[in-house]
């Protein structure tokens, strides 16, 4: 059954950071993305790395959508897996490489300076 977590004082987690915390068996990264807030596995469904202790950062796009030129999207919402580099947007658990394969999100939310995570 689901229960919600107290994970991190706001304070903990400065906008534009993250941070890897507990909840029992579980590790997960809690992301304060410009005063929104994510939570997804730290384990990445490629090969089970330590996704969260990724960098975060933007990304570049390219293709027909872009007239082919290089453009940098979603800054500060991308984690890129420290093993072999697979980037993935936080916000919509998305794989950039593989669209298909989505990450777990956890339900986040604040109370008063309370991060609440729900699993
Ligand atoms: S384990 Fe994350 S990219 Fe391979």
């Amino acid at each position: 059954m689901a229960r919600e977590h107290v994970v991190a004082r706001t304070s903990d987690i400065p906008e534009g950071s993250h941070r890897i915390v507990r909840v029992g068996q579980r590790e997960i990264g809690v992301f304060n993305m410009g005063g929104s807030w994510h939570a997804i596995p730290n384990l990445c469904p490629h090969q089970r790395g330590p996704l969260c202790e990724g960098a975060t950062s933007g990304t570049v796009d390219y293709g027909p959508h872009t007239d082919w030129k290089l453009d940098w999207i979603h800054e500060g919402e991308i984690v890129t897996c420290p093993w072999h580099a697979l980037e993935w947007h936080v916000p919509s658990g998305r794989c950039l490489a593989f669209p298909d394969i989505r990450l777990r999100k956890f339900p986040t939310r604040v109370d008063g300076d309370e991060v609440r995570v729900t699993l």
